[in-house]
């Protein structure tokens, strides 16, 4: 037998098995503890919990390492587009030529929406948060779209993924045209994804013109927010789809889940609170020492991960590209300087070095936004636009597994067994 842990209980020993990864990752399946122990485990938060087997995101968190299907973080951010990665994180494979362009014309070819969801969309106040809306939009869409998806079936799976991804960037859009009372932009297919999304968004009029620095930037930002493995909102998507709930469903959870400001939430947080600290002054000391006091609610916004142990590598190309982005619209912004005073700040103070709490992605992300002219509520919007790609894969792969339903368990801790008392005697 190969390598197992062993669990002593009630003077009896049991053995379970390990688990590699091919990456160095070991864990231990307990699946059978309950069966033959009586015994569950308990770890709120998941914190060392593994809930699937997966091929299609690596991360390090000691060594800050990030791997979409083996290529490095790094090098997609550098050579690939986000068309490109969709396809990579969805089919396992970066695509051939002809592989590349099917890809694309398919997008193309479902990039419209129902009109009656243009309705829907002006049912909603313009003060709705963007995300309400969005996680609303893409439930919707079930309606328009109610041929369920057999996952089993590549063409189907693919066709759905396409279909989804080619009308969530007009949803992510006009979302952003209603909450700012601006008329709607219709999708241009002569356009490439990113484009199309870029001028659905800020086309005013006629003249309008493609700044290729912008579309760059938030390809680049799309591709660094493509997939995350077992987060939040991916293990959301899982866990609903897991009950084999429809996809669009599925990804409106997880547009929910994403929305917080502990999760995807943090990069509206992040520049509200280098906006109070601009307001309120005092230095950055006393909001550091704010984050530290445990009798005081306030975090540093866009620090610390479960996972990140070390630099966010996400973190280190988003600073690289907000410097240059900056440089080059010309734009001094006194709330980068302020970000990269306190990024200084909090790593030279014991409490962050000793928990280790470096920035995160969402920690340059929203700088990046701003200076393009993105409002503040429509950052996790351009998250989730990103991510939608990989909680796709992350539904497909576990429906293709034939993951069973997500289901934990619990140690109760609640009164025990008693009768009913009538309402009179009470
Ligand atoms: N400011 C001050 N203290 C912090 C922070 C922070 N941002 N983050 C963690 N800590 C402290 C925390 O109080 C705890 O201290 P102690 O051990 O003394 O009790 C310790 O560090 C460990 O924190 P934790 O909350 O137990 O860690 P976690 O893994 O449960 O939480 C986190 C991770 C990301 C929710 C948390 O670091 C946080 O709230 N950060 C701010 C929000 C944020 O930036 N979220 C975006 C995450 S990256 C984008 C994404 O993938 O979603």
């Amino acid at each position: 037998m190969g390598n197992t842990v062993t669990i002593t209980y009630n003077g009896q020993q049991y053995e379970y098995p390990i688990v590699e990864g091919t990456m160095g990752d070991i864990a231990v399946d307990i699946s059978k503890l309950r069966g033959e122990t009586g015994l569950i485990t308990l770890d709120a938060g998941y914190k060392n919990t593994g809930s699937c087997v997966s091929n299609i995101t690596f991360l390090d968190g000691e060594e800050g390492k990030l791997l979409y299907r083996g290529y490095p973080i790094e090098q997609l951010a550098e050579k690939s587009t986000f068309v490109e990665v969709m396809y990579l994180l969805l089919e396992g494979e970066l695509p051939n030529q002809q592989q590349l362009a099917d890809w694309k014309s398919t997008l193309n070819e479902y990039n419209f929406v129902n009109e009656r969801v243009e309705k829907i969309l002006n049912g909603f106040p313009s003060e709705a948060h963007p995300m309400g809306v969005l996680a609303s939009l893409t439930s919707a869409l079930t309606a328009f779209n109610p041929k369920s998806v057999d996952p089993s079936k590549h063409t189907d799976m693919y066709h759905a993924a396409a279909r989804l991804i080619a009308k969530f960037d007009i949803l992510c859009a006009w979302t952003y045209r209603k909450s700012n009372n601006l008329e709607i932009v219709k999708p241009d297919t002569s356009l490439d994804y990113v484009t199309n999304f870029y001028q659905m968004m800020f086309k005013k009029d006629d003249n309008f013109e493609i700044n290729p620095v912008i579309v760059n930037a938030i390809d680049k930002l799309l591709i660094l927010h493509a997939d995350h493995e077992q987060n939040c909102s991916a293990s959301a998507v899982r866990l609903v789809g897991s009950s084999h709930a429809g996809l669009f469903a599925s990804i409106s959870a997880g547009i929910s889940a994403l929305w917080g400001p502990l999760h995807g939430g943090a990069n509206q947080a992040v520049i509200e609170m280098l906006e109070m600290i601009k307001k309120d002054g005092g230095g950055l000391q006393k909001w550091v020492d704010k984050a530290k006091d445990k009798e005081d609610n306030f975090r540093l916004m866009g620090f610390g991960h479960r996972v990140y142990k070390n630099m966010d590598p996400r973190a280190k190309i988003i600073k690289k590209a907000a410097d240059d982005v900056l440089d080059q619209l010309g734009i001094d912004d006194e709330v980068l300087d302020l970000a990269r005073g306190l990024e200084e700040v909090a790593l030279r103070d014991e409490y962050f070095v000793e928990r280790k709490l470096y920035p995160n992605v969402d920690f340059y992300s929203g700088i990046i936004y701003r200076a393009l002219g993105i409002p503040a509520e429509m950052f996790t919007v351009m998250f989730a636009l990103g991510r939608l790609p990989g909680w796709i894969s992350q539904w497909k792969e576990m429906r293709q597994n034939g993951e069973p339903i997500g289901r934990p368990r619990q140690v109760y801790q609640g009164a025990t067994t008693r009768d009913y008392v009538d309402i009179s005697n009470r």
